[in-house]
């Protein structure tokens, strides 16, 4: 039995970061990456030549907007385009100019985690598609949906970009894909795009920019628990690691202790050791092939209806919808 004082989180993250810091493997979650220096720094990565996935996902929508937006609106019935994570909407913006250009009856809906990036959205919308219905919803992925389901039944086209879903593993993300079905309806269409499996070196070279943002990237978590919990990591004595299996498909990032150290955090009152070389495990990024896809969707009730890929086959987007037979 366990004995001694109960303690008690203001936040999830400092309960997360608690738990995260006093159990072997030491582990952090990526989602803490993303502040406002955090969503800087990922718009970084995402011009990087490096970072390809941004790139591809472009070049998919750009090649295929037509059939892609004709997909969205074949059944000729009104609809909400709702995003997960929407960010900066760059890409979305392409399928947006479509759809408007051809007249079709919808609204978007985009949900971000962060009110900042959702007014910035917002305001550019504003300025570069007038006539569009804009309605931001601020809050986690799932919460989020079932508000829009709860307030507007009609017809939805999810959009889920960026292989986001790649920091879930594999367990994880049948429970997410499956909570999205459950809000689904016959006519409705979820649209997710997806990293591919490929030459790993590539892989590794995109999570691993000799300019290093990837790192400050990765370090950003240690950042906000020196700022928002007072913590005392020292930046330099960590380094950032990336590795990737090409059987598994799963790269994942650590930040690597160089030296034997112990760092304080005020809030939770911890002090953490570290031995020479320790880990702390912060993200996964899983690269995915059909047959996986496949897997993924049958076990959620999904099936993929189509499948579009970029010239160099490096990304893909599919398009599931409710399965017939669950
Ligand atoms: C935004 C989760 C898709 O995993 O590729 C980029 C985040 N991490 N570089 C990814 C990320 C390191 C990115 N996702």
């Amino acid at each position: 039995m366990q004995q001694g004082t109960v303690i008690t989180f203001k936040t999830q993250f400092e309960e997360e970061v608690y738990n995260g810091l006093t159990t072997f493997p030491k582990h952090l979650s990526s989602k803490y990456f993303y502040d406002a220096i955090g969503d800087k720094l990922f718009q970084d990565i995402m011009q990087m030549p490096e970072y390809y996935l941004t790139d591809a996902e472009f070049e998919i929508f750009e090649t295929h907007k037509q059939e892609i937006t004709d997909f969205f609106s074949k059944t000729d019935t009104p609809f909400n385009l709702i995003e997960l994570g929407a960010g900066d909407g760059k890409k979305t913006k392409l399928l947006l100019r479509q759809l408007m250009k051809k007249k079709e009856h919808f609204s978007y809906y985009p949900i971000d985690i962060s009110q900042n990036v959702l007014d910035g959205l917002d305001d550019s919308l504003r300025e570069e598609l007038p006539k569009l219905t804009v309605v931001p919803e601020q809050g986690t992925y799932f919460e989020a949906l079932e508000r829009i389901d709860a307030k507007d039944k009609g017809r939805k086209v999810i959009l889920f970009l960026g292989s986001n879903i790649g920091n879930l593993l594999h367990k994880q993300a049948i429970v997410f894909l499956s909570q999205v079905q459950a809000l689904m309806r016959k006519g409705d269409l979820f649209f997710v795009g997806l990293d591919l499996k490929k030459n790993p070196q590539t892989i590794l070279d995109a999570y691993n920019d000799p300019t290093g943002i990837t790192a400050a990237f990765n370090k950003n978590v240690l950042t906000r628990i020196n700022r928002e919990l007072g913590g005392t990591f020292e930046l330099d004595a960590f380094m950032h690691w990336e590795v990737y299996d090409p059987e598994t498909g799963t790269a994942k990032s650590y930040l690597v202790s160089k030296k034997e150290q112990s760092v304080t955090i005020e809030a939770l009152d911890l002090t953490i050791d570290f031995k020479p070389w320790e880990t702390i495990h912060t993200e996964i990024s899983q690269k995915y092939d059909d047959a996986t896809v496949n897997w993924l969707a049958a076990q959620s009730g999904l099936q993929v209806i189509k499948r579009y890929t970029d010239a160099n086959k490096l990304y893909a987007n599919y398009v599931f919808e409710k399965s017939n037979n669950p």
